[in-house]
């Protein structure tokens, strides 16, 4: 997969009409093997005035270097090359399996069986709401993956059960940022202590970091990023519980979904 996503030829097809920046769908085809893909040019990126530097493009691929070397699996395949419209992440595109659902907002009385609510709300006429989300191993791991790359943008619409039965994340060009900007749906286990395997990824990710991956990182993020996501992983091994919302700034994207 790593030389077709990169070498392949892109062809787009489509364009997704709910996304805010230009993400393209198209296919990668290289010696007759071809896949789905997600194609974001720099070039079609919204400036954004809280996340200056870099690039989404490259903020995403940084997302995917993480989730690679600590075992966390969360990011599908994503690399930074040219395309089309000039450089930017190419991904693999995740079939996902429509009946399965991770995040929802629904009636109090209608919160699956298992699920964790994260928040009360109210309807469009007023009802009572919960959003809520599965209790589930792989999703421990992403809220995990989230806390470390400080992702700003962990909505219900960018986690994804795979047809495989992986669970995916995507859309990761709001995080790395040095300010605390964790904002997402999965605040199902605050104060709990991270799961033996999930910490196992943290401290995987802790020695990587050490090794090669700041390397790889620093095509990507800028000197201060790196140094500030090094803190993340440190304090999270110092005190391996998911964190609360820091009071400061949305704890949930808007919105939600
Ligand atoms: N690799 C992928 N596989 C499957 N679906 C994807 C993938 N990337 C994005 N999507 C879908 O497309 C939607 C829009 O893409 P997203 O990355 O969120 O774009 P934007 O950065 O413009 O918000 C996502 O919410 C998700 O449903
Ligand atoms: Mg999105």
């Amino acid at each position: 997969m790593p030389g077709l996503l990169r070498h392949g030829r892109i062809e787009i097809t489509g364009r997704l009409v709910d996304a805010s920046n230009a993400t393209l769908f198209g296919t990668v085809t290289l010696d007759g093997v071809e896949a789905q893909c997600v194609y974001k040019p720099v070039r079609g990126e919204r400036p954004l005035w809280d996340f200056p530097d870099g690039t989404l493009a490259g903020r995403e691929v940084s997302a995917f270097l993480v989730s690679e070397a600590a075992g966390f699996g969360v990011v599908p395949p994503t690399v930074l090359r040219d395309g089309p419209f000039g450089t930017g992440m190419v991904q693999v595109w995740v079939d996902t399996d429509d009946e399965r659902e991770l995040v929802d907002v629904c009636a109090p009385a209608d919160v699956p069986e298992g699920w964790i609510g994260v928040l009360r709300a109210r309807g469009d006429y007023g009802e009572p709401a919960v959003l809520a989300h599965a209790d589930l191993p792989e999703l421990q791991v992403m809220a995990a993956f989230d806390v470390v790359t400080n992702n700003a943008d962990r909505k219900g619409g960018h986690v994804l059960a795979g047809t495989d039965g992986n669970v995916y994340g995507v859309d990761h060009g709001l995080c790395m940022h040095t300010d605390h900007k964790l904002r997402t749906v999965l605040w199902g286990w605050v104060g709990k202590r991270l799961p033996e395997p999930v910490l196992d990824k943290v401290e995987r990710l802790r020695a990587a970091l050490e090794a090669d991956l700041c390397d790889a990182l620093s095509d990507h993020i800028t000197r201060r990023e790196l140094r500030t996501l090094t803190r993340r992983v440190d304090r999270l091994l110092a005190e391996p519980c998911y964190p609360e919302p820091s009071g400061h700034g949305p704890a949930i994207p808007w919105p939600a979904f």
